[in-house]
């Protein structure tokens, strides 16, 4: 058990790691080997990374892979993606490849709108309410204006506030509910400001409202923050050929594969035990690319699978269909993503990913991740509707169990091309690997 201490933060970093090693680790030499051994010889880098956050005591490191081939809208991708899971990457580049010869993947962004809410407790009456907001809601948008003024200069800045009764929910619960154009900034800070102003201008100006019985000026702001939950920041990426060419060896017709597929789709659609798996999957390319692209991939999850559930049930994000001879494939997906702003500038690797995709807009970018999402979704439905999931991932995961029981490089080539023609179970792999070694 860990114990406790006071004034951890103000610690210098060696002391920080002096304390952690002393009192968690039973050899204390060997856990401070491991915490430095990651930390980098750059030590100007090393700084930026030790801001990042508070108490930062080494790096974690993710591999960052790329998947090549990926046409969209006809232009040229080369994917960046950080992820851990063996066989992401490779079923990314696979399923980019398939339909690189089929036209590639159509994407375009439906809207942009990202939300936020000042959450506030009033007790009298809603007219007289109702009457106040309507007054005082230009004013709300003019004390904001030195927050919103650079933003309005590139096209962006803040759609609308309404005021929504929620005292069917919570006694006396009602909202500003504000939605706001951040064009290529994700907009965090820049929405919850203007929700912190906006709180500020109508606790004021609710003080000073004539109309108001002293009660009712007691506006109480509850607190101000943006939704993470934006299902009008929202892009489509599809997929479609005829079924024929869907068939690439002889072992099952493009015919049988699109109705097998379809099937697979249909069953994510009303099964919310496979949809969240099914989804699972999308995430698995989602995630790889926000993440490095310097995006939020927490809010992004949190988003994505209340899109999922919007109608009351978890739900498949993608969809199938063949009509008229034709298979397509294509999903709708939440993304509140920026290319300003946040790590975007910051992160040595988020720069050079970002560059890769030739320094995306937001939008563009949200195109990017979410072909990356039904290109994952694709190839993970491939493999289970035909071989099963566990072959090509297994092979990916090759390497895995091989460094687990310390393979050296020989033993890895050797055993590699063993297991091109045999399958991979982590038995069938530490018995090759004793059987090599005696
Ligand atoms: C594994 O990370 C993701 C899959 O389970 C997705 C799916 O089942 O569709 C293969």
């Amino acid at each position: 058990m860990s114990k406790t201490i006071s004034g951890f933060s103000k610690l210098s970093k060696s002391e920080k790691i002096d304390w952690i090693v002393s009192s968690c680790f039973s050899n204390a030499s060997y856990a401070k080997g491991i915490l430095k051994q990651y930390w980098n010889t750059d030590e100007q880098l090393q700084q930026l990374h030790d801001e990042f956050i508070e108490n930062t005591i080494t790096n974690y490191y993710l591999p960052l892979g790329v998947a090549p081939n990926f046409l969209i809208n006809e232009k040229m991708y080369t994917i960046p993606m950080a992820i851990e899971e063996s066989s992401v990457v490779a079923a990314a580049s696979k399923a980019a490849k398939f339909w690189l010869d089929r036209g590639g993947f159509k994407a375009r962004v439906i809207s942009t709108k990202k939300i936020g809410q000042v959450h506030f407790m009033f007790y009298g009456e809603f007219e007289a309410l109702k009457r106040f907001f309507d007054i005082v809601k230009p004013k709300l948008i003019a004390g904001a204006r030195h927050i919103t003024a650079n933003m309005e200069k590139r096209g962006g800045g803040i759609f609308d506030i309404e005021l929504r009764d929620k005292t069917n929910d919570i006694k006396g619960y009602y909202q500003l509910h504000a939605s706001f154009e951040t064009l290529d900034a994700m907009g965090a800070n820049f929405i919850n400001s203007c929700l912190e102003q906006f709180a500020q201008t109508f606790k004021k100006e609710a003080f000073n409202f004539e109309a108001f019985t002293d009660e009712e000026r007691q506006i109480d702001i509850v607190m101000s923050i943006l939704s993470n939950y934006v299902p009008e920041c929202l892009v489509r990426a599809e997929v479609s050929c005829p079924v024929e060419n869907l068939s690439e060896n002889a072992s099952i017709s493009g015919e049988a594969f699109a109705k097998k597929f379809v099937q697979a789709v249909n069953i994510a659609e009303v099964e919310p035990y496979r949809a969240v798996t099914h989804n699972k999957g999308i995430m698995n390319g989602v995630d790889a690319v926000v993440l490095a692209t310097g995006n939020d991939f927490r809010a992004i999850e949190a988003g994505v699978h209340a899109y999922a559930s919007r109608n009351g049930k978890y739900s498949s994000l993608s969809h199938a269909e063949i009509k008229d001879g034709i298979f397509r494939f294509w999903m709708d997906i939440p993304l509140a993503l920026g290319t300003i702003g946040g790590l975007t500038g910051l992160h040595p690797l988020v720069k050079l990913s970002l560059e890769l995709l030739h320094q995306p807009s937001a939008k563009e970018l949200m195109q990017i991740v979410a072909v990356a999402g039904l290109a994952q979704n694709f190839a993970a439905l491939r493999s289970l509707t035909t071989t099963g999931i566990q072959q090509g991932h297994m092979k990916m995961h090759l390497l895995n169990i091989l460094n687990q029981f310390g393979a050296n490089d020989k033993e890895k080539q050797t055993l590699t091309e063993h297991f091109k023609s045999t399958p991979v179970t982590h038995g069938a792999v530490v018995e090759a690997l004793n059987k090599l070694r005696n």
